[in-house]
């Protein structure tokens, strides 16, 4: 059901859940008052309780609210990437975030999300914790129609129309005396190189402890089997997830991502794309993983080898 900012805005109030766009994907938005409305997320996304969600503020100058002793150059970030795709994982003061929302640990995610209606939304709600809005495992929704099919056609959405990076933002955190990438996003590495004066480190876990609590599960995940090679056989034969400017064997059937000139495009197609395997019912399809390992296509890579069950 798709709702106006102003009904948005009551069902927040009122400790509703309501589907939310963003820059990156669309969120499943609570308010950070409403502890009941924060924990129907979790039963809503059948998402463990260990996973924290980021909080999603309305403007930079929020965030003395929450965290304490912020590390170095975390200022230089905000200024820079902010609003933006930037998740910033900061020490917090916990009386500042339920628990429920930060998996009890003593630190949170905070994000100013870019998008117009979004930022014109949490400037009447105050702050929103949302994970991206999909059933936990399936690929992010990039348009109300996903969040439609993942929870209903009555469950609440505003339609700020399709996202325009289709990735999830990229987590930094503070690691070591460093700032350390722990879920690659659609910032690149490279872009916050230029702000930070060093290529952050991409980071999984801290001995056996995910750094990242998400990335312990499957995720982005079609029902198809995603099977993904650099050099796509001659004689093969069904589906291929490929580039629209590039040319494939005859008795493939390409399902494009995008032209393998424009990242970006990739980049905005590609869970459209994962979800349209489901929606057409394909059980098993090629996917062309021969594309450049730097910039946005890093992120790209991670997300189809999830999306396939196996790691980089
Ligand atoms: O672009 C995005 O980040 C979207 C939009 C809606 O803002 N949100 C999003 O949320 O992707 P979600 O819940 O799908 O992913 C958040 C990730 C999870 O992997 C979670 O483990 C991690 O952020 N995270 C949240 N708080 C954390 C913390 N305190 N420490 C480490 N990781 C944290
Ligand atoms: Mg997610």
């Amino acid at each position: 059901m798709r709702v106006n900012i102003d009904q948005a805005v009551s069902l927040l109030n009122a400790g509703d859940v309501v589907a939310v766009p963003t820059e990156t994907v669309y969120g499943l938005a609570a308010s950070l008052r409403h502890h009941e409305a924060i924990s129907k997320i979790f039963s809503l996304k059948g998402r463990p309780s260990n996973n924290p969600l980021i909080v999603h503020l309305p403007s930079a100058d929020q965030i003395e609210l929450f965290a304490n002793h912020p590390p170095p150059k975390c200022e230089k970030l905000m200024q820079a990437f902010w609003p933006g795709p930037m998740t910033l994982v900061l020490s917090i003061n916990v009386e500042s975030v339920p628990a429920i929302a930060r998996a009890n640990l003593s630190t949170a995610g905070f994000r100013v999300p870019a998008h117009p209606l979004t930022h014109a939304l949490l400037e009447r709600t105050g702050p929103l914790v949302m994970p991206s809005a999909n059933l936990s495992g399936k690929p992010s929704a990039t348009c109300a129609a996903h969040v439609e099919v993942d929870f209903g056609s009555d469950f609440p959405v505003l339609d700020g129309g399709q996202c325009v990076q289709g990735l999830e933002s990229t987590i930094l955190m503070w690691h070591k005396e460093m700032w350390k990438v722990i879920r690659l996003g659609a910032l690149s590495p490279e872009t916050l190189e230029g702000v930070l004066g060093y290529l952050p480190e991409v980071i999984g876990a801290e001995g056996e402890k995910p750094v990242c609590p998400g990335q312990m599960y499957r995720h982005y995940a079609p029902k198809a089997n995603l099977k993904l090679a650099k050099d796509i056989p001659d004689d093969a034969t069904g589906v291929v997830l490929g580039f629209s400017d590039r040319v494939y064997g005859k008795s493939l059937r390409v399902l494009s991502m995008g032209r393998i000139a424009f990242p970006e495009e990739v980049a905005q197609r590609l869970y459209l794309v994962l979800r349209q395997l489901d929606a057409e019912g394909i059980e098993e399809v090629w996917v062309d993983m021969n594309f450049p390992e730097t910039g946005i296509w890093l992120t790209i890579r991670e997300r189809l080898y999830k999306a396939s069950g196996n790691s980089p």
